[in-house]
């Protein structure tokens, strides 16, 4: 998996240079089969300008599917004409071409096929197509785009197009089919590559898998620890789910600090850290899950004046009030600590969403030092009220915050170090996980 990240991370930094735009005089585009996906593409082609011909095993019944100006033909008029096609057949089907093997030799044959499970052994579907055609060049593409992408242009849905083959000149003559058709082409090496294209539309979130059983678990431990503190209440699950933000935002800077500390005790930054990148790239990407938890808090937050506990909590204050004989509630301190704790609050969550998409050490510093001080202000003197600590178990906030704190402390030491000051730039140089100390 990390394997296929790391490829397609690649892919997004390795684009094809910019080409000309297609000649439209081009000889025909082929498509072998007339599914969903090859009418899409036969309409996409089209509109692009370029003759298209479609081969079919019955040409007849199939040829009203296609917009007018398409050819339908049989396989082997198809094979015949064209010298770019696009096999649009399911894997199984790839041998029921091989009586096309003399009109395919030498012709450039793109694979859209996507795989139906993770394939993590068995040869890709094209490397299947290039041993049942040796003669021809095998591309593969175009499988990542949806019938209904390319039917509704590169305007809507996602425009790469992840391109392998070992062909060079095949690859940049696809690659520029796909530029003219307004998709970006995006160069993924050699067709041993075409395995790792044919998983990537069965990845859901390619990555997020660590951060997200990262952000379950802690989520669970922090719950089960607030169910032994009180009585099941739904509003735990509010005050669970900012403080598994918190620590994953914590853990994101914790690696690095960790390597810094070493790098200083070392006195060299000159040295490999085993595992040091995997573990800052999995921590680096955990910010989609924490974006997420904290606009859950904020929404969990503006829906609760709406429950029916916050009503029946403000009449019996107000019933206590009454019968205190009390006639103002105000209590300055406790109205600048909600103000602080809302403000803190509201630009911890705009800093982390800007962080999240700009990852940067410095904003990711700023999101956490400000949701810490929004914990901070929401524990305020609570921390030091023994009728908090139900069961001596100290509140969940006060756990919590342990960690961060820890980071900041940590990094306001590392900042101060004489040593780390006369490095140039000492932090920055080797692991990506340096990069967030
Ligand atoms: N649909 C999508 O959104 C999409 C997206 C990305 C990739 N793909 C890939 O595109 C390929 C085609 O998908 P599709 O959705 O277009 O499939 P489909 O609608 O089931 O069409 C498959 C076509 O294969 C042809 N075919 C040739 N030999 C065949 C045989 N022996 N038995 C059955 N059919 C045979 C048939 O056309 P004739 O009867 O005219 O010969 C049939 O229309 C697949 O490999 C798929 O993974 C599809």
């Amino acid at each position: 998996m990390c394997q296929v990240f790391c490829v397609l991370v690649l892919s997004l930094v390795v684009c094809f240079p910019d080409v000309p735009a297609c000649d439209l005089k081009s000889p025909a585009v082929g498509i072998l089969g007339t599914g969903d996906f090859s009418r899409s593409l036969a309409h996409r082609l089209l509109a692009c300008g370029l003759r298209v011909i479609v081969g079919s095993r019955s040409p007849d019944r199939n040829a009203d599917r296609f917009p007018a100006g398409v050819e339908v033909s049989t396989q082997r008029d198809a094979a015949a004409q064209a010298h770019v096609l696009f096999v649009a057949l399911f894997p199984d089907h790839y041998s029921s071409l091989a009586a096309l093997k003399g009109e395919l030799a030498g012709k450039v044959l793109v694979d859209v096929s996507n795989g139906t499970t993770l394939n993590r052994s068995r040869p890709s579907n094209a490397e299947e197509l290039a041993a049942l055609f040796p003669e021809s060049s095998v591309v593969k593409g175009f499988n990542v785009l949806s019938a209904w992408a390319l039917l509704n242009g590169p305007r809507d849905g996602s425009r790469q197009v992840l391109i392998c083959s070992d062909d060079f000149q095949a690859k940049n003559r696809v690659a520029l089919l796909a530029r003219s058709m307004g998709f970006v082409p995006v160069d993924m090496g050699c067709l041993s590559s075409a395995r790792d294209i044919e998983n990537a539309p069965l990845y859901l979130f390619p990555s997020w898998g660590s951060p997200f059983l990262c952000a379950v678990c802690l989520f669970f431990s922090f719950y089960i620890y607030n169910f032994f503190r009180g009585v099941l209440l739904p509003y735990m699950v509010n005050e669970t789910l900012p403080l598994v933000s918190l620590v994953m935002l914590a853990l994101v800077y914790l690696p690095g600090l960790l390597a810094a500390g070493l790098q200083l005790l070392r006195g060299t930054k000159y040295q490999h850290f085993p595992c040091g990148s995997t573990v800052g790239y999995v921590c680096a990407s955990s910010w989609p899950p924490q974006l997420l938890l904290c606009s859950m808090h904020a929404l969990y937050s503006l829906c609760l004046l709406c429950a029916s506990s916050a009503r029946y909590k403000l009449l019996n204050a107000a019933f206590k009030q009454v019968r205190l004989g009390q006639e103002s509630s105000w209590m300055e301190q406790d109205v600048w600590r909600m103000e602080l704790y809302l403000s803190f609050g509201i630009v911890a969550l705009g800093v982390l969403s800007f962080a999240s998409d700009v990852v940067s050490s410095g904003l990711g510093y700023a999101a956490l030092s400000i949701s810490t001080l929004h914990t901070l202000t929401f524990g305020w003197n609570r921390a030091f009220d023994p009728g908090q600590y139900e069961f001596y178990l100290p509140p969940t906030f006060v756990l919590a915050v342990l960690l961060p704190c820890i980071v900041l402390l940590g990094r306001l030491a590392l900042a101060l170090h004489p040593e780390s000051r006369t490095w140039s730039n000492p932090l920055r140089h080797h692991a990506p996980l340096l990069h967030k100390a």
